[in-house]
């Protein structure tokens, strides 16, 4: 079997990400953050993004080249990032990858951001069997996948019709006067704390809602709770049990999150589910992914945290996943689309 060589770039939030593999071997995963520059607005500024992005695409694909050992003319193709995600950091990572095609001479494979994440698994050591159900959750996005083949089949079960999952533990750690970013601050603020101190909403889980949005994600009505919670513990005059918010809210997002998508497991037949995206940081998320798993006889597999945030490494393994089925290259007159579908 041939084992192209391919180069990802990546760019759809505040991570530039330049990633290399050899078919299914990981060679290179290289990313600068501009996570700090947006630190002191509590999220990510789309045009600061952008323009971090603008200066670091050159150093970070340089650092990939010389992690992997490899000469940029020795690559086969290239596979970029198309969406979905901020237009204009978007825009810098499909410019770069053009020119790069372009001057070197290689096909480019435009590919979607969601199924790139699922793609990060196959450069672990034991890849998944499929189908399986994906768990993609980070501060951008949050969606149930149902994947029946890598290049051909990916469909959309169901994403939040709100907030990212991430985007609520950014926003509730505001409300707790903790810094950005907020999952790995809740994390730390919840040990300790009883996670069933404070019963919070699970979103879209009444029966009710389960009918259209069996697979649907809302967080924004959890924030509002937490939000009037803490403020009517203030006006009360009583201190705020910080580490019990944070353990309570926590486990609400963790438990609705985990229910939905073994739900996906057990409605579809399927026994395996793969996790990705920042959240999957979460302490909680992994110990009771586990242990819900272990129950239902589901395979879990969680990547490493390298290649479950955005990174180019799964950009590129899925770029030589559509190489190695024969799949033709993009043509070069696609752009940046945010609102790119599965
Ligand atoms: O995938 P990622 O690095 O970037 C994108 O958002 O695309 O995910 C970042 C998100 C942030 O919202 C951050 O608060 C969240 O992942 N996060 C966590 C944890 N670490 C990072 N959320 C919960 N618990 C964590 N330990
Ligand atoms: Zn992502």
């Amino acid at each position: 079997r041939l084992e192209p060589l391919v180069l990802g770039i990546e760019t759809s939030c505040d991570e530039t990400g330049v990633g290399i593999v050899r078919g299914d071997r990981l060679l290179a995963n290289v990313i600068a953050s501009s996570m700090d520059e947006h630190a002191r607005y509590g999220g990510v500024v789309p045009e600061v993004a952008a323009r971090a992005h603008l200066e670091a695409i050159e150093p970070t694909l340089a650092a990939a080249v010389a992690e992997a050992g490899i000469r940029l003319d020795d690559v086969d193709a290239i596979a970029v990032t198309t969406g979905p995600g901020l237009s204009g950091a978007l825009m810098v990572g499909v410019g770069a990858a053009k020119a790069l095609a372009v001057a070197l001479e290689k096909p480019i494979y435009a590919v979607n951001h969601l199924v790139g994440h699922v793609g990060a698994d196959v450069v672990s050591e034991e890849p998944l069997e499929y189908p399986t159900i994906a768990l993609l959750v980070s501060g951008g996005h949050t969606s149930l996948l149902v994947v029946r083949d890598l290049v051909g089949d990916v469909e959309l079960l169901g994403e939040t019709i709100d907030d990212a999952a991430g985007e609520a533990f950014d926003k509730v750690a505001r409300v707790l006067g903790l810094p950005y970013p907020g999952g790995p601050q809740i994390d730390r603020a919840a040990v300790g704390g009883d996670p069933k101190a404070i019963r919070f909403p699970r979103g879209l889980s009444l029966p009710k809602d389960m009918a259209k949005h069996r697979y649907d994600f809302s967080f924004s009505g959890l924030k509002t709770a937490v939000a009037r919670w803490v403020e009517a513990e203030t006006d009360a005059g009583r201190e705020v049990p910080v580490a019990d918010v944070a353990a309570s809210f926590r486990e609400a997002v963790v438990d609705v999150l985990l229910t939905k998508a073994f739900a996906a497991c057990a409605d579809l037949g399927i026994p395996r589910l793969l996790l990705g995206g920042g959240v999957v940081a979460n302490a909680r998320v992994r110990e009771e992914a586990a242990r819900r798993a272990a129950i239902a006889g589901v395979t879990l597999r969680i990547p490493p945290l390298s290649l479950c945030t955005d990174n180019g490494a799964m950009i590129a393994a899925l770029g030589a996943q559509l190489v190695m089925a024969g799949r033709e290259p993009s043509s070069l007159d696609f752009g940046a689309d945010s609102t790119l579908p599965v």
